[in-house]
Formats: C-alpha cells, structure tokens, sequence
C-alpha cells in the first residue's frame, strides 16, 4: 500500500502479525471484564413490578391516561430515598397505578430481560405480586397472561429461560392468599411456585401454613422472603411449617449460629440482596454487609437484584459494587454464580448447560 507521496505505508504491522504475547502481559483471568462478557447467572429473587424503571412508569402513565402525583422524572426520583421496608413498600405499590393492560405487563417484563440479558442473566425466576393487582381492578388473567406473554418467548428473544413465581402479600390473610391461587390454578396458569412477600415483621410464616401445603400439594416449588427484617426465627418456620426449597433473603440467620449451621447441612439457597439490603436499611452500608461472612460460614448464598428499579441496580451492578466496595474476589463471584444456576428451579438439563457454560465463560 502505498501513501499519496508515494512512500510506503508501514500500516499497524503489529496488528496484522501473530505475535507471542509479551511476556508482561496479563493473564487470561486478569483480563478485563469486557473480555469475558459478563458473569453467567441465574436471578433467583426478581420482583417484576419493582424492574419498573421511572422512565416507563412516565411512559405507562401517559399511555393509560394517568396523573402521576410526580411533576417529573427528578420528583419521582427523588422519593427513593427508604428507611425502611415499609416506606420502599409505599411507593412501590404506589407506582403500580400505571400497570392497567396486558401490554403495559408485557412491556414492563420485556423492558426488564433485555436489561438482565445484559447484565448475564441466562436463567431468571421471577415474582409477580397478583393480588397487588386484583386490588386495584386488574383481572388476574391481565396481569399473570401480560407477564407470561413474554416469558414464553424469552430464550429465543433474549437467551433467558424463565419462571414465574406467585408471591403472596404476607400482609394480608391467609383466606385471601388461598382464593387467589385456587383462581390461578383453575385457569391452570403457567406458574413454576408461589413466594411470600410484603411487610415481614408481624407476619411470619405460621400464616401460610394451608397456602404452603396446598401449593405443594398442586405441585408447585416454594420459596418465601424471610430474615430480611424479620428474626431468625422466621427462616425456621418458613422451612419447617411451609417447607419451603429456598429463603429470599435470610441475612439475618447470622444472629443464630445454629440455624447456620442447620442451613448449611442442608444446603438451603438464600437468594441474597446486597443492593437491595443497604437502600432499605436492613444493613448500613455496603462495607458492613453479612455476605463475606455468610460465604464464609459455607452458606449456600447467591446474588440478585430483588426491586432493581427501586435499589440502584441489576444483579451486575451488585456483583460490581461487591467487588469493588468489599473486595469480593472472582473466586467468590463465580462460587456464587454456580449456587445460582444450582438453587434454581430449571430442568437438571437447563441447570448442566448453564455450569457448562459457567465453567467455559473465562471468569
Ligand atoms: N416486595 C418487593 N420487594 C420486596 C422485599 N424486598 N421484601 C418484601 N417484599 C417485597
Ligand atoms: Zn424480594
């Protein structure tokens, strides 16, 4: 090739010849993060009304006609500051006044795997709240067939395979929470499980023990958020009386060290929170955080983003500040990225291909 004046271009002659590397260079573990694409994951602990971004509660909004009690963009933002999780809670079912059709669920649902797509989510189980809905003149079928709409579709469209799981509101009675999964299982919807959820403390598991036993008795897996808020004594009840497969949450075992050790023997998922733990006061800061104590302690912990519109990020965005926050090593990210696809509720098939491709992914 040669220049306008005829001299010889030399070109990127480096970039065109295979050379060694210098000896200086990294290793393949040391490589950036872009190098490798992200951590592959399953998310265990995603509730979808709380991946409403406030972007598309705008958006919902205008599109149905309503009058948000927010001027704009930076007044919604500016009330997600918590103390707590009932104030989360508040604003939370706040929002969902913008969810009326089956498209705004189908939007909020497709919004949500593109993100998690990129974020490494390759597996996603995730929690719809139906009776936050039917509360507010939302028909089950709208809400549960919106969702479902694209989960269907959602390996070819975005290479996540997913679950969708029925969580309950511990708040209200347990005759309500019954009538509700007696309506879902009549129009036989496509639910893996049902969950519990809502404000923890006053409500422990001892509530749902006719829920749990009939959901099992149907056939569906179980999990219930316990040990957020609540006390250690709650992650027993929810495994001994509603025989539960996972914990959400569950940080707070680690005031009990015998139910430590129980959870470990048995090797019980909690689908922990980091993001979401700090934002609603659960811990102070990231820094004082139980995880690396819970890995620590051989729990069988994974990561996720829980309400990631509402905590500052999706699950990559947990993993990064882990690491970068309280030094969580690679090590320890992978560890827990295995405990994800292994707790999760997919096929032996589904969960092998996705520790193959763990085990090919670099990291
Ligand atoms: N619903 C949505 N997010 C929740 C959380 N972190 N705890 C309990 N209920 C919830
Ligand atoms: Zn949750």
């Amino acid at each position: 090739m040669e220049t306008n004046d005829g001299v010889a271009a030399t070109g990127d002659a480096a970039a065109d010849s295979p050379v060694p590397p210098a000896p200086e260079s990294p290793a393949f573990a040391e490589v950036p993060e872009e190098v490798h694409g992200p951590l592959p994951v399953a998310e265990l602990h995603l509730h979808i009304e709380g991946t409403l971004e406030p972007g598309l509660i705008f958006d919902l909004a205008e599109r149905n006609g309503i009058q948000l009690p927010y001027a704009d963009l930076d007044e919604l933002r500016s009330r997600y500051e918590f103390t707590d999780l009932q104030s989360f809670l508040d604003l939370y079912y706040a929002n969902m006044a913008v969810l009326r059709t089956k498209q705004d669920f189908a939007d909020m649902t497709r919004a949500y795997l593109a993100r998690a797509a990129l974020a490494g989510v390759r597996h996603a189980e995730i929690m719809l709240d139906p009776q936050a809905h039917l509360s507010r003149g939302v028909a089950l079928e709208t809400c549960v067939n919106g969702v479902a709409s694209v989960l269907a579709v959602s390996e070819e469209e975005f290479g996540i395979s997913t679950l969708l799981i029925a969580a309950f509101l511990r708040d209200l009675t347990e005759d309500a929470a019954l009538e509700v999964l007696e309506k879902l299982l009549a129009m036989n919807a496509p639910i893996a499980g049902i969950g519990l959820d809502s404000a923890e403390v006053g409500n422990p598991p001892a509530k749902f023990e006719r829920l749990f036993a009939r959901a099992k008795d149907a056939g569906l897996r179980r999990t219930a958020h316990a040990g957020e808020e609540g006390p250690p004594s709650y992650i027993i009840d929810a495994l001994d009386l509603l025989d539960v497969e996972r914990i959400d949450h569950g940080i707070r075992c680690m005031e009990d060290p015998d139910l430590v050790e129980r959870l470990v023997q048995e090797l019980t998922p909690l689908t922990v929170c980091p993001l979401s733990n700090v934002r609603l006061r659960a811990v102070d800061t990231l820094a004082d955080h139980p995880l690396p104590a819970m890995l620590a302690a051989g729990l069988n912990v994974s990561v996720n983003s829980d309400d990631p519109a509402y905590f500052g990020g999706y699950v990559d965005d947990n993993f990064a500040q882990l690491k970068s926050v309280i030094g969580l090593s690679e090590f320890d990210c992978v560890r827990m990225a295995a405990n994800s696809i292994r707790s999760s509720f997919a096929s032996e098939e589904r969960k092998s291909e996705l520790l193959a491709e763990l085990a090919a992914s670099g990291h």
